[in-house]
């Protein structure tokens, strides 16, 4: 039998930090309400590092903690909606700048929830023998799209990167991918500039409607249901039972949509794993930054069941359960 397992593991944030407090000085809101609603005290954001940067360095972590050399690397998958170009894809930027070439070095797109599809993509192509070691990325510069007026959204979000490398393995590591997509909801969570449409309409170009827009208690309401609905169908997918989840990554959006979420999977708080509050929501690259960070801290170890869930633009969410 075939698996595909996560043997390293890295993470990257650019050096400064914004807070809730700095946040006060432009935009009619208050560390009470920011930290209340959302569970959000700080973010990092980027002074001129791209996406493919902050990705370089976490892959460059994550590749030395598989104890593989860069060569090794089969593909890389760079999920993000913020790549540093139309064309080329930021897979193929950060591939250039590890110095690799790879049979297959792509974007995927799936908002919030493209860490846990490239994952997916990742473990079916391992399956397949297209590959041996898969670097799979999440990195996002959404300090970009962000408009620092609307405070609704302007206080969520953050930069930052993760990496994992998925291999090939004797031993079970990925138990179960679940992906779900429904473009009936795609017009409340959009970031319309960069596309072909905004772009085909440029002397009437308008930079504000075409920053990060969000309905965000219409998501709200989506994101509670369908994340708890499938991480649950992660673990009936797994082949292992409710009593073995270690721990609990989930997509870093909001705290209060994370305790239904593990109220769903009746776990004890000790086993969810928060970083929003330092962090802010960093889009696809808020799972793999958390796994990495409980690595570090040796909180998650060799060995332990890890559930992940994640909900994003599109509308899109995903679930994994997989032992590390
Ligand atoms: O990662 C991708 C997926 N994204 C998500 O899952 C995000 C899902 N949504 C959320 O996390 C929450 O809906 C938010 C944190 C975005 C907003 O929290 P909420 O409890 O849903 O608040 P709301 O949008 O219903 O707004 C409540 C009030 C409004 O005032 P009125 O109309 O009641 O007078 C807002 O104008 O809070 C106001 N408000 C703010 N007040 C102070 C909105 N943003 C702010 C702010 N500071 N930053």
């Amino acid at each position: 039998m075939v698996y595909s397992r996560i043997t390293g593991t890295g993470s990257y944030f650019p050096e400064k930090v914004l807070t809730n407090a700095e946040l006060e000085k432009f935009v009619d809101t208050s560390d009470e309400w920011i930290t209340s609603r959302t569970g959000i005290k700080e973010r990092r954001i980027s002074e001129g590092e791209t996406t493919s940067d902050m990705a370089y360095n976490a892959s460059i972590e994550a590749i030395k903690s598989a104890g593989i050399s860069i060569s090794d690397i089969d593909g890389v998958i760079l999920a993000t909606c913020t790549p540093d170009y139309l064309i080329p894809s930021a897979a193929c930027v950060l591939a250039s700048k590890l110095g690799v070439k790879t049979p297959y070095s792509f974007d995927i797109n799936a908002a919030c929830s493209g860490f846990i599809y490239a994952l997916g993509i990742a473990d079916s192509l391992i399956k397949n023998n297209l590959g041996k070691n898969i670097l799979v990325v999440g990195a996002e510069r959404l300090s970009s799209i962000i408009n620092w007026e609307d405070r609704n959204t302007c206080i969520l979000l953050g930069d930052g990167a993760g990496a994992v490398v998925l291999s090939k393995s004797d031993e079970p590591g990925i138990r179960s991918i679940c992906m779900q997509a429904d473009g009936e909801y795609a017009e409340i969570l959009t970031c319309k500039a960069g596309g072909s449409n905004a772009l085909y309409e440029r002397d009437s170009f308008d930079i504000e409607s075409n920053l990060f827009t969000m309905k965000g208690n219409e998501v709200f309401k989506i994101a509670v249901r369908s994340m708890a609905e499938i991480a649950v169908e992660a673990v009936e997918k797994s082949g292992l039972s409710f009593n073995d989840i270690d721990f609990f990554i989930p997509h870093q959006a909001n705290v209060r949509i994370i305790d239904a979420a593990a109220k769903r999977l009746n776990l004890d708080h000790d086993k969810v794993i928060i970083t929003l509050d330092k962090y802010g929501n960093t889009s696809a690259a808020s799972i793999p930054t958390a796994l990495d960070l409980c690595v570090k801290s040796n909180k998650i170890k060799r060995g332990d069941n890890v559930v992940s869930a994640a909900f994003g633009g599109g509308l899109t969410w995903a679930s994994t359960f997989f032992t590390f």
